[in-house]
């Protein structure tokens, strides 16, 4: 059993170390976790002292939640935990859109957002200015009840 709750500074490693396993690669630096800890919405999962999981946002020049990422533990997956940091984000941002992209090819993450009731916006390329890594992202956005 998981319980999801606010990051702290606290949790800025064992963060990092999660995204960076489950993406071959460092996504987001730990200067730049702290800063979205600080200053946008940054919910990790628990199993009793274990990060399991771990959704990163920021709020939007216009005021919509953008989702950074979402990483869930290899062997704890399929037991809703990413549903669950999305359904503690809706609860602890009331009110406002939230928005994502997500790689067409990643297919439990599309699911995951088309679960959830997130609507596709748009197909884009080249979203992070980066031709060399480009592949399609597919936009997807979630209007508050
Ligand atoms: C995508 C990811 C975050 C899903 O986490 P999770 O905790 O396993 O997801 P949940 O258990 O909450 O799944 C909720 C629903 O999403 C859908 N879903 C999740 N993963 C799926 C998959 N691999 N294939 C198909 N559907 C999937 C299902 O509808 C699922 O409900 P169900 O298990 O009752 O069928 C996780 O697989 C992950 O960390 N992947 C690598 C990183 C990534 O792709 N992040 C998303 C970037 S936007």
């Amino acid at each position: 059993m998981f319980r999801v709750r606010k990051a702290t500074l606290e949790d800025v490693n064992a963060i990092y170390t999660l995204e960076k396993r489950v993406w071959g690669e460092e996504v987001t630096t730990v200067w730049d976790m702290a800063t979205f800890i600080r200053h946008g919405e940054v919910l990790v999962a628990m199993e009793r002292d274990l990060l399991v999981g771990a959704l990163l946002s920021l709020i939007s020049k216009n005021g919509d939640v953008y989702i950074v990422d979402v990483v869930v533990s290899e062997k704890k997956r399929r037991c809703g935990i990413a549903a669950g940091l999305y359904h503690k984000l809706f609860s602890v941002c009331p009110g406002r859109r939230v928005v994502t992209d997500v790689s067409a090819r990643l297919v439990g993450a599309v699911a995951l957002h088309e679960g959830l009731g997130f609507k596709k916006v748009k197909l884009e390329h080249n979203w992070y200015g980066l031709r060399e890594k480009d592949e399609p992202r597919l936009l997807f956005q979630y209007e508050p009840k």
